[in-house]
């Protein structure tokens, strides 16, 4: 970490419980290999006490900005001045810059990090047809970054199909052009499958769609980051699948935080 003096710009991460987050080592290496006089702290703070925080950085002049993850990204959102409409029909934000003049401006960028992952990996989403396991809060996120990069057919399903009808529901009044349909199990005929939902991150879960239903032309997309190969990425490339990791979709989130952030020199 560089030297913290009077001119040092302070960032910080609002979490609970806290001692497990990455992002301070992530993102203080960036902001230390880009020569950003900066330092990112972890600020441990309970969902009773997140409007008292949160006016207080409002104060604080050398604040920069902030990530926000569990349990604080849904609380977030009306406690920002401005929030992107993207982040807005989500119902969440994990970013927040601080404006010069106090003012917090949210957005969401899970979904962001997920589909730049994709490109950085040579699958563009764009006019292909998307098969999107699940229904909570990464895939809504997901659901949203992939309307927005123009995918020509998105295929929602979940296991509370309320949750997908609801999903459903946001993305036609925000993307109207893009067709979106609920579906089953069978993720025949969709040029891309996406796991988000967390199954596949312990041990003995059940597998998220139907693997004997995937034919080689298809590729498999994962949001589990650990273990490196899921249960579903394992069964998709026998298979003859093409497969994603899902560690991708973190490492460009950090990049796109820390631009969103103005993390520079
Ligand atoms: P996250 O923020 O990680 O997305 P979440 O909002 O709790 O977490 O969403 C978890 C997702 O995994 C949901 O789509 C959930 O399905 P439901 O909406 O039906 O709960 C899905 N999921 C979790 N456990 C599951 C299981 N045993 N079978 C099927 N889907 C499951």
């Amino acid at each position: 970490m560089t030297e913290i003096t009077g001119r040092t710009a302070i960032w910080g991460i609002l979490a609970d419980p806290i001692h497990h987050v990455k992002t301070p080592q992530a993102l203080n290496s960036l902001m230390q290999e880009r020569g950003v006089d900066g330092v990112l702290i972890p600020f441990h703070v309970g969902a009773d006490d997140l409007t008292a925080l949160v006016s207080g950085l409002k104060a604080m002049r050398n604040l920069k900005g902030f990530v926000v993850t569990v349990p604080h990204k849904t609380a977030i959102v009306d406690l920002c001045d401005d929030v992107s409409k993207q982040a807005r029909a989500i119902g969440a934000v994990n970013t927040v810059r601080r404006e010069a003049d106090g003012r917090l401006v949210g957005e969401m960028l899970d979904g962001a990090g997920f589909v730049a992952g994709l490109r950085e990996n040579g699958i563009e989403p764009r006019g292909r047809r998307i098969y999107l396991a699940g229904a909570g809060g990464a895939a809504n996120a997901i659901a949203f970054a992939l309307a927005e990069a123009g995918v020509s057919l998105l295929t929602i399903a979940n296991r509370t199909l309320s949750k997908s009808e609801d999903l459903r529901q946001r993305l036609a009044e925000n993307h109207p052009s893009v067709p979106v349909e609920i579906g089953t199990g069978d993720p025949s005929g969709h040029e891309i499958v996406v796991n988000a939902t967390s199954l596949g991150l312990k041990e003995g879960d059940p597998l998220p769609l139907d693997v004997t239903r995937l034919t080689p032309d298809q590729t498999v997309a994962e949001i589990i980051m650990q273990p490196e190969v899921t249960a579903l990425m394992a069964a998709a490339r026998e298979r003859g699948c093409r497969t994603h990791p899902g560690r991708p979709m973190l490492a460009c989130q950090l990049e796109l935080m820390a631009e969103f952030m103005e993390m520079r020199p």
